[in-house]
């Protein structure tokens, strides 16, 4: 029997990805494993890649919904959208040509909350779900299965799904069994019950999963690793922004509104977020602890260090380098980190009672504090929400970090008027560039304006912003709780499309 598939019902359905794919029919709603380049299914998306050309090409229909955790990877998103073979996608991507193809408008997408995915495929939103392709660590002998290196949807996908196809990769490391928090006690309301974490290393559910073998059509033996991509090295917006937010944490901790060993962290995606965690290396705090959405590098070396003594999350987002240290020392980190399902990880009520320092990066922000983490220019999509809402409006202290400006200046992200609203004023507490840090709590939307324009913007645009701000509230007598020239407001995107740079002439 396979080393990896330790079940005689499962090793029965070993096979190549190649007949696994042509098991998956034209207009599937597939669910598939994957959070940000990790535990994605290696081989079966290619080999489905192949057969959609191969249907197009003999001019048949071939498209599949596709649902996952949240991004992948090229070998997943980014195949499949360039042989046009996904009809529909949720909840998040990162992939360039997934992206241009939702752009041009050939690809459905709905971007949503990734605490929110589970329910609405539960609730039956997207109807049934036809078939699950999971990326798994081991098959045990009692048919219990090892989750990889990330959990995302999985369980969910794995109980829901008509058939399930399981890709077992030998690259993932078995000393990952104990490291994972599978919990089953989710349910649709009226029946829903507390979530009862308490702490971030609160274990409520069991290291595997359970899957039927009666629905299990195929698994394929792989041995390949996640593909993640590199941090940049912080650079000084980076480092800028983190000492802004470090120095922000000191004040409050003196303030007595923080404990000296903070609340638990959370640090989105991207380099900014990335490069605030290594600020933290060398921070006062002690005994920190984390519940996040992702590990990024930054996390682990704050592990190492000895300053975090545990982080939960759903996923690894690793460089590549750090993931085979994951791998290599997977028994001593599983003692500091728990992965869990997504709409755990990123649940509304654990995170409100828990009550974290959140910190999430954006695209741009307005002057009273509207935050857009999605749309370039108000329309062209990036990447999506993913759990930027989840965590920002139930933390008890949220920053949005983005540096002042983007491309070389020609773009300053402090706007008039955010061109997309992911997140409103009511819920931003903070926003931090590489200027300074506006604490807008408790401020009404004029003081608000002044804030986030003295602290934020850059140089180049403070004074055309409150030039802005001047001419708005000289409108209809200054009778106005949210000062706006509406015919003015989208004034700065407009130019930018028309000049190429968001600069007054
Ligand atoms: N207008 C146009 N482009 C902008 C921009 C703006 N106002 N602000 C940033 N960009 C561009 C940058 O130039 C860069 O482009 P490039 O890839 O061509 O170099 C790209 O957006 C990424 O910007 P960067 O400054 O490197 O930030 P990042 O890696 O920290 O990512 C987001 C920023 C907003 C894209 C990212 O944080 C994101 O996708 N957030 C939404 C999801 C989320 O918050 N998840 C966390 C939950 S755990």
């Amino acid at each position: 029997m396979s080393e990896r598939v330790r079940n005689a019902a499962f090793a029965s359905k070993i096979m190549s990805a190649e007949d696994a794919a042509a098991q998956i029919r034209p207009g599937d709603r597939v669910g598939m494993s994957g959070f940000t380049g990790a535990g994605y299914p290696k081989v079966v998306p290619g080999a489905l890649a192949k057969r959609i050309k191969a249907a197009h090409d003999a001019g048949q229909e071939f498209t599949i919904d596709l649902f996952t955790g949240a991004s992948t990877a090229p070998e997943l998103d980014g195949d499949l959208a360039a042989v046009d073979g996904i009809g529909f996608r949720t909840p998040y991507q990162s992939d360039p040509i997934m992206r241009a193809k939702i752009n041009e408008g050939t690809i459905d997408y709905s971007d949503i909350h990734l605490s929110h995915l589970a329910q609405r495929v539960w609730e039956g939103v997207f109807d049934t779900l036809d078939v699950a392709v999971v990326e798994v660590t081991e098959v045990l002998p009692d048919g219990q299965v090892v989750p990889a290196s990330s959990v995302g949807n999985n369980k969910s996908w794995l109980d829901l799904a008509d058939k399930v196809i399981l890709e077992v990769n030998a690259w993932q490391s078995q000393e990952l069994l104990g490291m994972h928090d599978i919990y089953y006690g989710t349910a649709l309301p009226p029946n829903r019950r507390p979530v009862m974490i308490n702490r971030p290393q609160d274990r409520i559910g069991q290291t595997t999963y359970n899957v039927d073998p009666a629905k299990v059509i195929a698994v394929v033996e792989t041995d390949a690793p996640d593909r993640n991509s590199e941090f940049k090295a912080p650079d000084e917006a980076s480092i800028a922004i983190a000492n802004h937010l470090l120095d922000f944490l000191v004040h409050q901790v003196e303030r007595g509104r923080l404990p000296k060993s903070l609340l638990p962290l959370q640090s989105g995606v991207g380099n900014v977020a990335n490069a605030v965690l290594i600020g933290l290396v060398d921070s006062p705090f002690e005994h920190l602890t984390s519940y996040t959405e992702v590990i990024q590098d930054g996390m682990v070396d704050l592990i190492e260090s000895g300053k975090l003594d545990f982080a939960s999350a759903t996923a690894f987002s690793l460089s590549p380098k750090m993931a085979e240290e994951m791998n290599r020392r997977a028994a001593y980190f599983r003692e500091k980190i728990m992965l869990r399902p997504q709409e755990i990880s990123n649940h509304p009520e654990v995170i409100r009672r828990l009550g974290l320092v959140a910190c999430n990066g954006m695209i741009e922000a307005d002057i009273y504090g509207n935050v857009n983490s999605t749309h370039v220019s108000g329309t062209r999509v990036m990447n999506g929400i993913g759990g930027s809402g989840d965590f920002a409006r139930n933390a008890f202290v949220s920053a949005f970090v983005t540096p002042s400006t983007a491309k070389n200046g020609a773009i300053s992200c402090i706007v008039p008027f955010a061109s997309h609203i992911d997140h409103t004023e009511h819920d931003t507490a903070m926003i931090i560039t590489e200027q300074g840090l506006a604490d807008i709590r408790g401020l009404s939307p004029r003081k608000r304006a002044a804030v986030i324009i003295d602290k934020c913007a850059h140089p180049d645009y403070k004074e055309p912003l409150r030039e802005y701000v001047k001419h708005a509230e000289a409108i209809n007598a200054g009778r106005m709780h949210t000062p706006h020239d509406l015919a003015q407001a989208f004034s700065w995107h407009l130019r930018l499309a028309e000049t190429g740079t968001m600069q007054p002439s």
